[in-house]
């Protein structure tokens, strides 16, 4: 085998069984900045820079003039034909991605975020009660799918049983790497197309029919802060996608993670109040629910003895940098008590870092919470059916019994 072979990261079969956590502290070790060779047919075909230690990653983050997200968009393939008529926020530079950015975050205030949580802990905690109440059950179908999209329906003001189209568009879209999904590139650009014409109609019924919701707000902006319509039905599509599949999988590796280590369950049980805020922030960390982001080099960068040229593709690697030894002790580790706990699962900083972080702390809180009041303990059923993908560190399925607080 050859060095690439041995630190191969971009294919997506590499993740079907397990996390490649040794190729990640090798490339760390021996290769921080590695131009990794096109492993499927639409990555880029001259390969692209691997950056893996948590300090750079840190730092290639917040120097967005170096390194573009605008230039080929934030997902690791060679073509984007859609960057044309569809560049979301992620896919764009400062000013016009500050620009988009101001006016969409008027929709996720701490004030807002906030009057979500009454009814969604309501939900949360009938969910929980429901699936718990099974012989035994799919935690990432029952629960941790579920949550995600509750919210995010709350949040835009959806019709809550448009919540499974929701599903079904993101998880082909997203998934399309994965043969459960069997998502072909062709049914992927469909679901994204049935999405936007969902969100321009949802826009339409608002115009009409004005209601407390983050639409309505995002919509009824003045002048240069409105939000154009095709700005709007591309925010709602990368809310779908951004808000569902991440949140799902933090909350799902999340239980897998205590199923690993059960002695940091009966920890968090002991005293939830102490050791929640901890926990989650170590469920972020070990989950890494997106494990990497694109960036393109606006010019020539020289790293560690090598030369990015300009142009080049740079893949971010949040996973790599979130298990980096020399921050993290043990990084194999899910230790709730970790401190401090300078992860990057939201992005290391700087202007895309991510626009949901209070929301998706939000709903795992609460489904932590819930689950630690009602569940004794967890036994694991089946293993658990890991995604095939590169991309989203995702889990399909684990099955799991609950036995209940007695
Ligand atoms: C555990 C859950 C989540 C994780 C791990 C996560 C992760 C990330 C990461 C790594 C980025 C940075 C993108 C980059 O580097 O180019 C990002 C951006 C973003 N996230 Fe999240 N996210 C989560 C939940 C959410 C939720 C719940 C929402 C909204 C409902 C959301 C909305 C966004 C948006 C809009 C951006 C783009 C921000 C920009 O480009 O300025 N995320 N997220």
């Amino acid at each position: 085998m050859t060095f690439a072979d041995e630190v191969n990261i971009g294919s997506h079969d590499v993740f079907v069984n397990s996390v490649p956590h040794d190729r990640f502290a090798r490339l760390r070790r021996e290769a921080p900045v590695y131009l990794h060779p096109q492993s499927e047919i639409d990555q880029p075909a001259d390969g692209y820079w691997v950056i893996s230690r948590h300090a750079d990653v840190v730092k290639a983050n917040r120097q967005w003039e170096n390194f573009s997200s605008g230039l080929k968009g934030a997902i690791m393939v060679e073509d984007r034909p859609d960057l044309e008529m569809a560049r979301m926020i992620i896919d764009l530079d400062p000013p016009e991605q500050t620009r988009l950015r101001t006016l969409v975050s008027r929709g996720f205030t701490p004030k807002v975020i906030r009057s979500m949580e009454g009814h969604y802990r309501e939900v949360t905690r009938t969910i929980v009660a429901e699936a718990v109440a099974k012989d035994s059950f799919d935690f990432v179908t029952e629960i941790a799918a579920e949550l995600p999209l509750v919210a995010i329906a709350e949040l835009l003001g959806l019709p809550i049983e448009d919540r499974h189209k929701v599903f079904t568009w993101s998880n082909t879209m997203i998934g399309n790497s994965d043969p459960e999904y069997a998502g072909t590139p062709d049914m992927a650009q469909a679901a994204m197309g049935e999405l936007y014409m969902y969100a321009n109609e949802l826009a339409a019924a608002r115009k009409i029919e004005p209601r407390q919701d983050i639409i309505t707000v995002l919509l009824s902006a003045e002048g240069d802060q409105q939000l154009s319509e095709h700005e709007f039905d591309l925010f709602v599509l990368l809310l779908a996608v951004a808000g569902n599949e991440t949140t799902r999988n933090a909350l799902a590796h999340g239980l897998n993670a205590f199923l690993q280590f059960p002695d940091q369950w009966a920890k968090a049980k002991s005293d939830p109040g102490k050791y929640l805020d901890g926990a989650i922030e170590e469920i972020l960390r070990f989950a890494t629910p997106v494990m990497q982001f694109r960036r393109t080099a606006t010019h020539d960068i020289e790293m560690h003895g090598v030369t990015i040229k300009e142009g080049d593709a740079v893949m971010l690697n949040y996973m790599a940098a979130n298990y980096d030894e020399t921050v993290f002790e043990n990084p194999l580790e899910f230790d709730i008590t970790r401190s401090p706990n300078p992860h990057v699962a939201f992005g290391g900083g700087g202007p895309h870092h991510c626009l949901g972080v209070s929301l998706a702390r939000l709903e795992m809180r609460i489904l932590f919470e819930e689950l630690l009041v009602q569940v004794d303990h967890f036994e694991q059923v089946a293993p658990a059916e890991r995604l095939r993908s590169n991309f989203i560190n995702g889990i399909k399925h684990l099955q799991v019994r609950a036995i209940p607080v007695a």
